[in-house]
């Protein structure tokens, strides 16, 4: 309800804060050499916010009960959880993102651990709570919101530093999803912001890095239901590079013509199938045509389809548009 909901805000605002002013701490020291070789400059860090959970079992709890909130809030919302002894803190010894929602509410963080060694995934974020939506949630969308609309393109990146590192190469219209890949309800999100409800414009655009786990997933959202298909670009760096990473070896430029270098989804899609084959033989066009057909033959639009397979035919360099298209057909 409205009053809950209220609380849990109220006691993320008071953690992220608590975060924050803990980044400056001596034993912080690790937090701030990490984002410093990241690139990132301690006005970066305040811009997005990044703070730094204590490597101790419930400071933050103690500090949010101290100021009123109740356990069993603290662990409704996820800051807590459930320990043997009453609520310990559930991030420890992590650099903390707050993860706000379009209204610049915080209701959720993503926790990066520091020392390789340490208990637990490389992040952790907050767990489904009355606040934090996971499917729905995309971080940087209350600094990003704005250029959105303004520019009519969303750039969704993968994590919370390519975020930061977009924004401060220029690219400032760049989320993240939140170790979730991205689908149906984050389109909604989007929508609101990006679609000129009446004429369907706007860019979505996936950059992702090499080794990606997520991206077909993600990719999946729009090439299933293709509604949006004619808007959707992916942006992908040849070494498979993440913004982040970009930024740190080539500088800003590099990361805003990442993002120019946009290809529309199905030609992404046929080109990085074709390259993974020789096209010098015969041998190899075919293989490379019979891998390709099928993502022509299932898009659904008959012109964009046919268009495609002329595409194809070139790429492939046979000059036979018909055999290609024949070829499409039989699949
Ligand atoms: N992520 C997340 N929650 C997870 C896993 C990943 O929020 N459980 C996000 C993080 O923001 C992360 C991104 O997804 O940066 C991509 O994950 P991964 O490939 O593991 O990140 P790297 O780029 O390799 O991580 P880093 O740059 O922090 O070294
Ligand atoms: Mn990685
Ligand atoms: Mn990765
Ligand atoms: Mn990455
Ligand atoms: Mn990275």
């Amino acid at each position: 309800d409205h009053g809950e909901r209220a609380r849990l805000v109220e006691a993320h605002r008071a953690a992220a804060e608590f975060y924050r002013d803990r980044l400056l701490a001596p034993e912080a020291a690790i937090g701030r050499r990490f984002l410093s070789e990241r690139g990132f400059e301690r006005a970066d860090a305040e811009v997005f916010g990044v703070g730094y959970a204590p490597n101790e079992w419930e400071v933050l709890t103690r500090h949010l009960l101290g100021r009123g909130f109740t356990a069993a809030e603290l662990v409704k919302g996820g800051l807590a959880k459930e320990g043997r002894r009453g609520p310990i803190d559930r991030f420890r010894g992590r650099l903390i993102w707050p993860i706000r929602d379009a209204t610049g509410d915080v209701i959720g963080f993503g926790a990066r651990k520091l020392i390789e060694a340490d208990d637990g995934p490389k992040y952790l974020n907050t767990p489904e709570s009355p606040l934090y939506k996971k499917s729905q949630v995309l971080y940087g969308i209350d600094l990003a919101k704005k250029e959105i609309s303004k520019r009519s393109q969303a750039v969704i990146v993968e994590g919370y530093t390519d975020v930061m590192a977009c924004h401060l190469a220029g690219v400032p219209t760049a989320v993240a999803t939140c170790g979730t890949s991205f689908g149906e309800e984050h389109i909604k999100v989007l929508r609101r912001f990006l679609l000129d409800q009446s004429a369907a414009t706007g860019e979505v655009i996936f950059t992702f890095d090499g080794d990606a786990a997520g991206q077909k997933a993600a990719l999946r959202a729009f090439a299933d239901e293709q509604k949006f298909v004619t808007q959707t670009y992916v942006a992908i760096q040849p070494d498979g590079l993440d913004p982040c990473d970009l930024r740190i070896k080539q500088g800003d430029a590099a990361v805003r013509d990442l993002v120019a270098s946009r290809e529309p989804l199905f030609q992404f899609a046929i080109r990085s199938t074709i390259a993974r084959y020789d096209l010098r033989s015969n041998e190899g066009k075919i293989a490379a045509l019979d891998a390709a057909a099928p993502i022509v033959a299932g898009i659904k639009d008959v012109g964009l389809r046919k268009r495609y397979a002329i595409d194809l035919d070139r790429w492939l360099g046979f000059m036979d548009e018909r055999f290609v298209m024949q070829r499409i057909a039989e699949v």
